[in-house]
Formats: structure tokens, sequence, C-alpha cells
């Protein structure tokens, strides 16, 4: 089957997505302060080849170069993150007017260009000064993050209407708070879950903020999701699949509902009730305009009882026999079908927006062109099972490709290339891949359908 664009609807937001800290660099230039992944990534250890992002794109400078291409590839709307660090050196307290500068740069650059920008307040990169004081496991964060959002609302506000609270909290808890490989690099159950209830307070405090500030800003919140298999059909994989689901995909949205945390299918997170004060459960509470969804692949779990807590574990795809991408995730596109109609589900969610999904395949640069036909056959796959999804009523309203260009990957360095461009990381040279030229035409015409494979 085919299909084009204008199958998802008229009004259907087409984007593409990046992060402050994966493309900026410009890490201690014009009074950015350090934020704990510039701290995090001191130690080389701690990433696959050793690398960080002090340097990254620099997108910082080449920020004006960046939007024309996505105003050539006729991308409409483009998502981005604020760099707290970079407009509040110390978290609180004294402004950087450079970075306020630069952001309201990017976003004019933007709207010159008839892009619509989608902000982020925050994707991974706390202020250090703030972790030095216990960072988001430190109740006090509420008013750290009150005074950022603030700021971000009376600074840009005046242009932003579409507003991202929180960028998958899921992982920025887990992984650096409780596994430790992810900046700050902290682990341990008590500190995952009071990073957890206070990220989940400010989920909503964020928005409320927004919505005092900005009357007509259109708020949502975005989640990592990844539908979840048992590994068999006995019983004991079955109950481990549950509890994995709850972990990862219903820990963060359901409080946001006011349905408070899954605690009956997950009895470990029982113990977040120490850091519950008197009315926590309706502060959690905030009637999102928009739920984002990111999606990549599947899980499948199976029943493990030597592993604390979680009883259980994940199977990794390269033991399962599946197609697979250089982050060693399954390619799985019913996997987005499967969370969009779970997440539709949900009385409450209004609207869902794809935030994110994309791959990283391994990929040569050959006289000057990178022919990533298995990513135009991914997102296509994707992308079919998203239509899939809205044709039976799922009210999905826009996806947003990740990512703009090849950046830096978190703990993975510069070893996966997500990008529609390709990024020479030496010289700053950008080449649009073939699959860049794929989502431009996929944009720019109807006639162009593409063939499910
Ligand atoms: C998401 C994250 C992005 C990017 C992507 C690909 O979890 O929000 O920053 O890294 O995964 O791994």
């Amino acid at each position: 089957m085919g299909y084009s664009k204008f199958d998802f609807g008229e009004d259907f937001q087409w984007g593409v997505s990046t992060a402050a800290y994966q493309i900026e660099g410009a890490h201690n230039i014009h009074g950015k302060g350090v934020s704990i992944w510039d701290k995090f990534v001191q130690n080389s250890s701690k990433i696959k080849d050793g690398s960080h992002a002090d340097v990254g794109c620099n997108f910082y400078e080449h920020f004006e170069k960046d939007l024309d291409i996505i105003r050539e590839l006729h991308i409409p709307n483009y998502r981005f993150s604020i760099a707290w660090s970079r407009i509040l050196p110390n978290g609180i307290g004294e402004v950087n007017q450079k970075g306020i500068d630069f952001y309201n740069r990017l976003i004019d650059g933007c709207l010159e260009r008839n892009i619509t920008p989608w902000v982020t307040l925050y994707h991974w990169d706390l202020p250090q000064a703030l972790e030095d004081q216990g960072g988001w496991t430190n109740r006090e964060i509420l008013n750290w993050f009150e005074e950022f959002t603030t700021l971000c609302a009376r600074s840009f506000g005046d242009r932003v209407v579409n507003w991202m609270i929180l960028n998958e909290p899921m992982v920025f808890t887990g992984a650096g708070y409780f596994l430790g490989y992810h900046a700050p690099g902290r682990k341990g159950m008590s500190n995952f879950l009071s990073a957890m209830h206070h990220a989940t307070l400010c989920q909503s405090l964020g928005a409320r903020i927004l919505r005092n500030e900005l009357e007509d800003a259109k708020i949502g919140t975005t989640f990592s999701c990844s539908h979840i298999d048992p590994m068999t059909n006995d019983e004991k994989d079955v109950a481990a699949a549950n509890r994995f689901d709850a972990l990862l995909n219903r820990l963060f949205i359901e409080p946001a509902l006011g349905l408070g945390y899954p605690l009956d299918d997950l009895p470990i997170a029982k113990r977040v009730e120490k850091y519950m004060m008197p009315h926590d459960e309706s502060r959690m509470h905030f009637d999102f305009d928009f739920i984002g969804v990111q999606n990549y692949t599947r899980e499948v779990v199976k029943s493990n009882w030597m592993i604390p807590y979680m009883k259980g574990q994940i199977v990794n795809a390269d033991e399962r026999n599946v197609p697979l991408t250089t982050m060693n995730w399954e390619v799985y596109p019913k996997s987005i079908y499967n969370v969009l109609k779970k997440f539709d589900a949900y009385e409450g969610v209004k609207e869902l927006i794809v935030t994110e999904n994309g791959v990283a395949f391994p990929e040569t640069v050959v006289e000057g062109r990178i022919k990533d036909l298995d990513r135009v056959q991914f997102i296509q796959q994707y992308l079919h099972q998203v239509l899939k999804a809205q044709r039976e009523g799922v009210n999905v309203t826009g996806y947003f490709l990740w990512t703009l260009l090849d950046n830096f990957e978190w703990a993975e360095g510069y070893t996966q290339r997500f990008g529609l461009i390709h990024t020479d990381f030496d010289t700053q040279e950008r080449i649009i891949k073939d699959s860049g030229h794929w989502y431009k035409r996929f944009l720019q015409s109807a006639k162009v359908r593409n063939l499910v494979v």
C-alpha cells in the first residue's frame, strides 16, 4: 500500500527534533554555566568512544545555516530544547543575557523562515550547581524549576506557542539516578524514587506556570514508550512484562492524568511514599493539551528472580534473532501503533504527537552521498503504523523525526548516527542524506507516495 502526507490530514504537524546538549557545543562561552552533562563527559570511561559534546555540532554558531537546511527540506516544525545553564549559569539567580539572546535569535530565525518552534524546557542538562545541592533528588528542585520555567515563559513566550515540559523523565531519572550510566551518574533506589517523584511534580508544576503566564500556549510533555511483550506466555513472564510496562510506560503519565502512581503493578515504587507530602497527589495532575510519544523499539521481558526489585529482565534484541539498529534495538514498527493505541485509551489524553521516532543504522559517505535507504524504509514503516492508528480513531496530530543532524548520542558518544543530515565533526560540514531528500519530497508534494516495504 502507499500513502502521502495528506493521508494524515491537512493540519498534521510534521517536524524534526533535537536537544541542546547533543548539538549546541559552545559549552563554556558567552557566560554559559556547567551542566551535569558537561561534567559527566569529563570522565571519558562513561562514554563509549570517550568523547564529549564540548563542540558537538557547534549548532550555537551554525544555527542559521542549519535552519536554512530545515527550510530547504520543507520541514515546517522544529523542536529544540533550552540549555538551562546557558540562561541561568548557576541554575537560579543571575540571568545570562547572552544565553537569552541566543535563543531569541534561534526562535526569530525559525519564524523568519516560516518554521514553527517547539520548545522542550528540560532535555536532561541540569545545571551542575543544582546537582551539587542534590539535583533531582532535592525537593528544592520545585523552586529551581519554577524560576527556570518562569524565565523561559517571560523571555520566549511572546513568540513560542508550543511547549514541552520534560523530555522522557523515565530515562533521565532511570539512567541518571538509578543505573548511573547517564549524567549525573548516580545509582540506587532512593536516588531514583526521589528524583522520579520530583520530576513528576515538576512536570505538572512547569505546565501550570506556563498556563498562568501564557494564555494561548499549547502545553505538552514527552514520554519514552515501548511496547512490551513477555518472552513466553508463562504467567511469570507475563507478570514480569506487566511490571516493566508499569515502570517504562505508565510511571510518569498516570500521575499526570490524576491516576496516581501505578503502585499495584509496581510494588517497589511504593517506597515513593517516603518522599510524598500532603497534596502531592493532586499537584501531580495537569490537564495537558497534548502528550508527546517517543518510540523507537519494543522490549521483550522475561521473569528472573535473581534481579533485584523488578524480578525480571529485558531480553536483549541481539539474542532474539530480529532486525537490529546499531543501538542494538529491534526494528519493530508495530510498537508505535501499540503505544499510540495504549496512550489514546487513557481518558484525559486529548491529543498525541509523536515527538521522536528515528533510527541509527551503519552508514558511510560515498562520493559525498549517504544512501540510507534503510532509514527511509524504517520511517515509512513506522509512519504506516501511525497512520493505521489514526485511521482507527487515535487522535495523533503530529510526527517529529529524531533527528535533524548526526549528533552526540549521550553514553554512545558519536558512534550512533540518527540524523537526516550527516555531520562531519572535524569540519562541521553538513551533507543531506538520501533520507533527508526523501523527507523533503514527502513533505513537498502530495504526489510522492510511500511504498511500504
Ligand atoms: C531519546 C532522547 C534523544 C535521543 C534519542 C535516540 O531517548 O530523547 O535525546 O538520544 O533517544 O536515542
